[in-house]
């Protein structure tokens, strides 16, 4: 007999459904994979013999087939050790196998048969609710994929044992709540800068339009200190906005507690950054910094210093709002719908175009670090601005006087609803469905869901 128990895989952040089906047959004992499975999958056999062991169920002395379709689709991740144990207990009728038909299952097992926390549950509850399925998943990440819909029937267990009870009807799951993470206590203000009236006026004007910028002025002239206080005077993110980035931060495992936030998204990589790390890749094809800020702010201090290779890999995004990574066998593409703020020395040592001081090495100080930038790339950055350092006089004088990041982050939210008014006014002009779903997001249905916020 064949049991079937319905997972995902993903490819980006969309959930494509795989079927893992488990036959248990009269041949000699032992357990195999197939289906295209990497090394994690396959190491999944022995997690999930030593869990079912420790959950009290003996593995049958029969041979003991897993197959996960579609067999030419690639299968990463540890999450397909709950399907592959439940699939097993519903052939061995330790579980109703109609039970498990209403569900999507995801989650990783330990040896002692608890359910470890795995990535990507939050677009696999998007996915199981478009499947018009439930979900199950780790209790770790419950929260997270609570906020899938507030009519998606979710379990969520600590153990396999746990789980067992439930379908036996033993011992009920609360379906988890949604979490948001309350906003942070102390954020970098611009009040603390002094001086600067001008640069900090066009960082307004940048978080208002949602503008690339760049900075550029000697050191000690608190260019990174200007973009460490974008954040504060930036807009929460919209429902939908919120989705978009936790989908993507989820796919990364960074949802820390399976909780939500609707800041917007600041990353800053340091300058020794490879390309993966940027633009996404790597043995799994990860999102990169670039995807992990969409709809947020991607700082590059120190610009020059990133390998031109890397910066030029940013053109793409900064034209298309998304990141393709094209392998061999398969093609991924995250959104990055990205504001870029960068901050540059004008020159190698730093000090060009200061008042009283000449570069060493003449002229080509300046031209040489200066060229490390690709036209192409500067093409992309609608505002550039000098920032000079700070006088003694600012400094001192200015204390107490500056205005706050929230007098700032109020005309800037004022700004965004006259655009997006705009937007809207332009858009009835020209009919429906001028600015098209994009396409990742329309093959699952929550953005026409009411999101509960907490
Ligand atoms: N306008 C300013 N107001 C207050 N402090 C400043 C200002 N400019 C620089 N500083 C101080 O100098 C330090 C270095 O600034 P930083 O932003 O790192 O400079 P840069 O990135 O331009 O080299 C800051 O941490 C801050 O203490
Ligand atoms: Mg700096």
């Amino acid at each position: 007999m064949v049991s079937h128990v319905r997972t995902v895989a993903f490819q980006g952040v969309e959930a494509v459904p795989v079927d893992v089906q488990v036959m248990v047959a009269p041949g000699k004992m032992g357990m195999q994979i197939v289906g295209l499975a990497d090394k994690a999958v396959a190491e999944s056999r022995e997690r999930v013999q030593a869990a079912l062991h420790a959950s009290g169920l003996s593995m049958p002395p029969k041979k003991v087939t897993v197959n996960l379709a579609p067999a030419d689709l690639p299968k990463e991740g540890s999450h397909y050790d709950l399907p592959i144990a439940l699939g097993l207990m519903a052939a061995l009728g330790a579980v109703p196998s109609d039970a498990l038909a209403g569900y999507v299952v995801l989650g990783e097992l330990s040896l002692d048969g608890t359910v470890a926390a795995v990535n990507g549950v939050l677009p696999a509850a998007i996915g199981a609710n478009a499947m018009e399925r439930g979900l199950i998943c780790p209790h770790a990440c419950g929260a997270e994929a609570a906020w899938a819909g507030a009519d998606i029937d979710i379990l969520a267990p600590r153990s396999l044992i746990a789980l067992a009870n439930h379908f036996r009807g033993s011992q009920v799951m609360s379906r988890p709540e949604p979490a948001l993470y309350p906003p942070p206590s102390t954020v970098p203000d611009l009040a603390d800068i002094r001086g600067q009236e001008a640069a900090k006026r066009t960082l307004e004007v940048a978080a208002a339009g949602g503008h690339n910028l760049l900075m550029v002025g000697p050191p000690g002239a608190g260019k990174s200190m200007l973009a460490q206080r974008l954040p504060s005077i930036l807009p929460p993110l919209s429902p939908r906005e919120l989705l978009e980035v936790s989908m993507i931060a989820s796919i990364a495992g960074e949802l820390a507690d399976g909780k939500l936030s609707d800041r917007r998204p600041f990353r800053a990589p340091h300058h020794s950054a490879s390309m993966a790390a940027i633009v996404g890749g790597g043995l799994k094809a990860r999102p990169g910094e670039a995807s992990l800020s969409h709809h947020g702010v991607l700082f590059l201090d120190e610009l020059p210093e990133f390998s031109p290779q890397v910066l030029d890999s940013l053109r793409q995004p900064l034209e298309t709002a998304e990141c393709v990574i094209a392998r061999a066998n398969h093609r991924v593409s995250y959104p990055a719908r990205i504001q870029l703020v960068a901050a540059m020395n004008p020159c190698r040592c730093g000090m060009a175009g200061e008042p009283g001081h000449r570069c060493r090495r003449g002229p080509r100080c300046v031209t040489d670090y200066q060229a490390r930038i690709s036209g192409p790339l500067l093409d992309r950055i609608d505002l550039r601005i000098d920032v000079p350092a700070v006088s003694a006089g600012d400094l001192i004088g200015g204390a107490g006087r500056a205005e706050t990041s929230a007098a700032v982050a109020e005309r800037v939210a004022i700004a965004r609803q006259k655009q997006q008014a705009a937007t809207r006014r332009m858009a009835c002009r020209r009919g429906p469905r001028m600015h098209p779903v994009p396409q990742h997001l329309s093959k699952t249905s929550f953005l026409s869901m009411p999101i509960a916020r907490p």
